[in-house]
Formats: C-alpha cells, sequence, structure tokens
C-alpha cells in the first residue's frame, strides 16, 4: 500500500471508529457486533504502526488498550479545586448576593447560573490542545490520576479544536463533572444483577466507581459522560468573564451543559434554581442543586476564597429528599473515640434514589427531644453526601406498642463503664482497650485519608484483632505472613498484598500519620496545619499549649484534645513502637514546610486574591506569623490595593515592603484564577 492509500485508510478507519462510538457509548444503539469492532480497532492501529501521523494523538486507538494498573499515581493540582459553600433555599441565596456585592462595591452584580451534576469532579490538562493527564478531585490539592480511564468516555475531546475566539492555550486545566446518566445506570445495573454483580447504589456512585478501575477496559464499557464548567491555570488565555470561559470552552469542543444560563441579578439566579428544582425530575441526570457564580472574573479575584470556597461562588442545594418508613430497632455502635452512637435500624426505604435502611440518632439528647421510640413510623431525609437522619416521629400512626428507648449502662462491646461529662451530649466507653474501639482505630489508621493500606478495612481490621494477631495500629508492622495465612480465608496472594500494602505505608506523608493516630478532633485538615507547622512528630509531641493554640484555626479544644493524647501512656507505648517498627514519617512539603519560620508579616489594603484570613492561614501553615501592627521586629509588610498608613510607617522603619505577587511566590502559590 503506498503511503498516501494508507493514510486515507487511517483517516476513514479513525471516523468509522468514532461514528461506532458515539452509536455505543452515547445513543447506547450500537450497528455493529462487538467482533467487528475490534477488528476495525486492531486494522488501525496496525497502520497507525506502520504509518503514524500526527493525528495519533487523538485517534481512538488512544482511549482503550492500556494494559491495568496496580494503584492510581498521585496527582497534584497545578491549582487546588475548591469546593463550595452551600445555601438552602432563597433567603441564603440573597444573604450571598448582599455580601458579594458589599465586597465589590456594586449595586448589582451578574453571574452565570448551572445545574449542579451530582458526580464527580475531574481536573483535565490540556497542553497545545491535547488531552495529557487527568485526576480526580481527591482533597482538593491531590487527586488521582485516571488518565486512561478518561480517555475512554466518548464525549472527552482528545483533541481541542481551533477556530475559537480565543487561541487553543499552550496548557490549560479544564474542569468539570464526570456523571452517569440515570437510564444508561439503570441498565447497567439490571446487566450486573444478571451477572451476579453488586448493584450500585446511585448514579454517582457508579460513575465513581467506573472513573477509578485500575483497568481502563472496564471503564470503557461503563456509560459515563462528561460536562465541563471551568478552567484552573490556562497560560495564555485571558478571559474577563466566566460566561467567556463557558462559551469558548464550547467553542474548543468540550461538552457543556445546555441548560447554563447567564443572568442579570439575583432575582433571575432564584428564578433560575426552582425552574431548574421543576425541571429536575424529568432531566436525565441526576442534580443536586444549581450552582452561582458571579460572571466578572475581575469581581471574582476581588473576592478571592475563604477556607477552600471561593466567595464568588455558591452551591444552592434542593430542599433533601424525605420519605417515611418503621423503626425496627435502635442500635448502639462503639466508635473511635469510645462515643456511642445510638442508630436506627429501619424498614429499607428508597429516599431519592437511594436505599436506606439506617440513620443515626445521634446521641440521647436527640431521641429524646425527638421522642422517638422503637416501633415508631418516622419522616427520614437525606441531603447529598450526609448520613440519613430522622426528621420527625410521625405520631398520629403510634398503636401504644411502641418501646422507648434507653442509652445502656455498659458498653455494649466491652462491658465497661459509661460516662457523659456535663458539657457533652455524647456517652462515652472510657476504656482504651474496649475492642471496638480499638478495632475502629485500626480500621481508622488504615483508611484512605490516613495511612491508605490497600485491603485493610472494616472486616479485616476486626478479624485481625479478633484473631489477637494485633492489639493496635503498630503491631501492623510486626505482622509475618505465617501469621497471616492462618487465618481463615486468608490465600497466599491477599496475605502477599496485604503485607505489601503495609509495607508501602513505612514513611507516610507527616500529615497523612498525623491524622492516621486518630486523636479526636484532630481531622485531616487540623492535621495538614500541624504537619505545616511543626515539621516533625517530636516537635509536635513536645508542644505545649500555648504553641499549639497560636496556630491558626487551632482553638484550645483542639490542643487539649492534642496535648492528652501525647500525655497518655498507652498512646507512647504504641508510639515507641512505631518508632521500633521503622516507621518514619515524612514532612508534607519539605521545600515549602516551615519556610517562613520566624518570618512576621503585616498586611495592608486588600489582596486580589484572598482574603485576610486565607492568607494569615497560608503564612501560618508555613511557620510564620501574622501581626497586626509594624514594629521593628516585622519581616515583610504585604501591600495589596489601597494600602493604609502602614505602608508609610514600614518606609519609616525601613521594613521591606512586598506586592501580592511576591507574596504569593513566597507561599508557593500562584494567582487564583479559577471555576
Ligand atoms: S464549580 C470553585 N460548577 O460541586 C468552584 N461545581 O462543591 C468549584 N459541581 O467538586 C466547582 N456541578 O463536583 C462547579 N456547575 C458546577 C458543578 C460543580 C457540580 C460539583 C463539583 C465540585 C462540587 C463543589
Amino acid at each position: 500500500m503506498d503511503k498516501e492509500t494508507a493514510h486515507q485508510r487511517i483517516f476513514e478507519l479513525r471516523k468509522t471508529i468514532e461514528y461506532h462510538n458515539t452509536r455505543y457509548y452515547q445513543q447506547d444503539a450500537p450497528e455493529i457486533s462487538d467482533a467487528d469492532y475490534d477488528r476495525l480497532m486492531k486494522e488501525l492501529q496496525n497502520m497507525e504502526a506502520l504509518y503514524p501521523d500526527d493525528e495519533m494523538a487523538s485517534s481512538p486507538t488512544q482511549r482503550v488498550g492500556a494494559a491495568p494498573l496496580s494503584k492510581f499515581a498521585p496527582f497534584t493540582h497545578p491549582q487546588p479545586m475548591l469546593s463550595l459553600a452551600n445555601a438552602f433555599g432563597a433567603d441564603e441565596i440573597r444573604d450571598f448576593d448582599s455580601r458579594v456585592r458589599r465586597l465589590a462595591k456594586a449595586d448589582r452584580v451578574d453571574y452565570v447560573a448551572e445545574p449542579k451534576l451530582d458526580g464527580l469532579a475531574v481536573n483535565l490538562i490540556y497542553e497545545n490542545g491535547i488531552f495529557r493527564r487527568g485526576a480526580t478531585r481527591g482533597d482538593g490539592a491531590v487527586g488521582e490520576d485516571v488518565t486512561q480511564n478518561l480517555k475512554t468516555i466518548a464525549s472527552l475531546p482528545l483533541r481541542m479544536k481551533t477556530g475559537a475566539f480565543h487561541p487553543v492555550p499552550e496548557l490549560i486545566e479544564v474542569r468539570g463533572e464526570v456523571y452517569m446518566e440515570k437510564e444508561p445506570f439503570e441498565k447497567l445495573n439490571l446487566r450486573r444483577a444478571e451477572e451476579g454483580e453488586a448493584p450500585f447504589a446511585n448514579p454517582r456512585n457508579a460513575a465513581a466507581g467506573s472513573l477509578r478501575q485500575l483497568d481502563s477496559k472496564i471503564t470503557a464499557r461503563r456509560p459515563l459522560n462528561i460536562f465541563l464548567y471551568g478552567i484552573g491555570s490556562a497560560r495564555s488565555a485571558a478571559f474577563t468573564s466566566h460566561w467567556e470561559i463557558i462559551e469558548t470552552l464550547a467553542a474548543w469542543g468540550f461538552p457543556v451543559n445546555p441548560l447554563i444560563r447567564q443572568t442579570p441579578d439575583i432575582d433571575a439566579c432564584i428564578a433560575y434554581f426552582e425552574e431548574i428544582g421543576s425541571i429536575r425530575s424529568g432531566l436525565p441526570y441526576d442534580i443536586d442543586g444549581v450552582v452561582l457564580k458571579v460572571n466578572l472574573l475581575e469581581i471574582q479575584n476581588l473576592l478571592g476564597s475563604v477556607s477552600r470556597s471561593p466567595r464568588w461562588a455558591l452551591a444552592c442545594k434542593f430542599p433533601a429528599q424525605q420519605a417515611s418508613t418503621v423503626i425496627q430497632d435502635i442500635i448502639v455502635q462503639v466508635g473511635r473515640t469510645g462515643t456511642l452512637t445510638p442508630v436506627a435500624v429501619m424498614e429499607p426505604v428508597n429516599v431519592g434514589g437511594v436505599l436506606v435502611s439506617r440513620a443515626t440518632l445521634h446521641n440521647e439528647d436527640e431521641i429524646l427531644k425527638k421522642d422517638i421510640r422503637i416501633g415508631d413510623a418516622v419522616l427520614i431525609q437525606r441531603a447529598g453526601d450526609v448520613i440519613p437522619e430522622v426528621v420527625s416521629v410521625i405520631v398520629s400512626k403510634r398503636t401504644g406498642r411502641e418501646k422507648e428507648f434507653r442509652m445502656p449502662g455498659a458498653c455494649p462491646e466491652c462491658g465497661s463503664e459509661i460516662v457523659r461529662q456535663a458539657d457533652e451530649a455524647a456517652h462515652r466507653c472510657i476504656n482504651l482497650s474496649c475492642p471496638a474501639q480499638l478495632k475502629e482505630h485500626i480500621r481508622h489508621f488504615a483508611s484512605r485519608g490516613a495511612m491508605d493500606i490497600e485491603g485493610l478495612g472494616e472486616k479485616l481490621s476486626a478479624q485481625l484483632f479478633d484473631a489477637k494477631v494485633i492489639t493496635d495500629p503498630a503491631d501492623l508492622y510486626f505482622l509475618t505472613k505465617e501469621q497471616l495465612l492462618r487465618l481463615d480465608r486468608q490465600a497466599e496472594k491477599s496475605v502477599e498484598n496485604l503485607l505489601e500494602a503495609i509495607e508501602r505505608s513505612r514513611t507516610p506523608a507527616l500529615d497523612k500519620f498525623i491524622f492516621a493516630l486518630g486523636i479526636r478532633h484532630v481531622g485531616e485538615r487540623t492535621a495538614k496545619l500541624l504537619a505545616g507547622h511543626f515539621g516533625s512528630l517530636e516537635a509536635l509531641m513536645s508542644a505545649g499549649c500555648e504553641e499549639l493554640t497560636s496556630i491558626h484555626e487551632i482553638g484550645p479544644e483542639i490542643a487539649q484534645s492534642i496535648l492528652e493524647f501525647f500525655a497518655e501512656s498507652k498512646n507512647r507505648t504504641v508510639l515507641e513502637k512505631f518508632r521500633q517498627a521503622g516507621l518514619s514519617p515524612r514532612t508534607t512539603a519539605p521545600t515549602a514546610l516551615a519556610s517562613l519560620k520566624g518570618k512576621s508579616f503585616v498586611f495592608t489594603g486588600s489582596l486580589a486574591s484572598m482574603g485576610r484570613n486565607e492568607a494569615k492561614a497560608a503564612v501560618e501553615s508555613l511557620g510564620g506569623v501574622v501581626h497586626s501592627s509594624v514594629t521593628g521586629k516585622t519581616s515583610y509588610v504585604v501591600a495589596g490595593s489601597d494600602p493604609g498608613s502602614k505602608l508609610e510607617k514600614a518606609g519609616k522603619q525601613n521594613i521591606p515592603v512586598i506586592g501580592e505577587e511576591e507574596f504569593l511566590t513566597m507561599i508557593g502559590r500562584q494567582i487564583h484564577r479559577q471555576a
């Protein structure tokens, strides 16, 4: 075959395969058999190997065919992926608008209103118009590299279109939502039922489960879709409004939700919220609200963000979905910190597409306040992700046979004493060796946001503990193959995998390790702050109350809990065991860490990319301090727009003054532009 004929054939094959992809994945109406499809694909693969060309990167052959992975690589988002502040109802939407207008000093602000898809957020990197890498949101800073899986999504362009008003930039991060439509979701579940596999609870879980497949061939068979709604960093594209970004994304060939609207003011936004709410059930996909975004980027930048949510955007959530059912029993669960949580066991009921059979009752006071009894008919609700809860008892349905609930006097797991501190709603088992707590503790230690020991979930944690091979998380690092093989249901391969996973966790990031310790009130974010401030476990362990509370966001209650944790001799013993096991946490960000130690900052004027609190938190997370007035000891005065008299004072005292850009460089960030 001559070269020209070959390229002609390659061109035809690509077009034909794209056509069949659309028939199969988007329209669910294949025209050819899988075998015929595979033949076309094979032919194209062979031809491309013989006659490579410039269009390879966007060829359908790139969508499938990668070998399965053993684990996803972590992916650090060039610009962090923020989350959204929530509002329920028109009043809260108006409050948001008032705040925006006050800060922007404007009588009226226009917005872009978008459906809030219930899928999972992803970040896509395009270099010179070619899709290179893509990742899940993860914790906002680091996600999982799911490039191969994203490539299987037929509606995701592998190559951006040219010809838009804005040229294709050298590098751009495009953000959007991967989701599954309701109908293909139902079909997928039917197929799974036939094949004896557990159905997915809802389209969102199905989308997340499918995108997080290690074998992209499995993902390719799942009916995933994507809508794009924003950009992170874009080196060479200058936009003035979010609407312009939305239009340009569409012109570049990205699927953009056709229901996105430009709205002139907040009244139009509320009307949009109500309109979308009324057509919601008829949409082919699940949404849980609408998102409002300030249209002008200049105002977005002026507003900046606080605690990981931009102040220029708002998620307006639809009212929670409710259903009624009957409480069959109330059981008590013992958590990691000994807290007893009463849980309602109910007749399973469908709430907005999810089968619910348990609801948290929080604590005894809550049960008394709502007068919830065993046997009661109740109204329950589920809002977004949160655990379902009981809204109220349907008193008219009482028969008189309902039973009142009493908190047990002793721990249901270990029989030890239960205490309730005067200032707390929770009952607590105070036995540090309570098996329920220890098992929960081990499970937490191994969990994803903590040490991420794959395969060590609730069941195995309990099994290891019950078989007495481990009593605390440090014992994990002394486990032997022989010990594990003696356990029930443990085959050679799974034992090897577990040991490998444990081995991989030997040099955890410091923040993950601190979080994994399970100190009361120390969640992932606090753990990050502590790791950033102290840099090592030893430094944290020897910190006093004053140093702890000097960290922004750490109050006396958290500080107390940390001090108590390290003072407890049982915990010290476990920490010593970790040391003997050779576990050595690495610092989170070795280069940036504590890079501002000993430096003090004073801010004057306003920063375009973030508020004062965020700037303060950033300085403190790097070991620096922020003061409100300039003294001889001030290291830098950061001058934003409209600086005050502090600037003069700095000049008089010869204190270096830096601008916003220089400040952002110091804290390791670029100017925010994100949607
Ligand atoms: S904007 C800073 N737009 O909602 C702005 N998010 O809580 C961040 N989502 O993780 C996101 N539809 O998964 C945005 N039209 C939309 C959205 C949307 C769904 C999800 C997304 C994000 C979460 C934010």
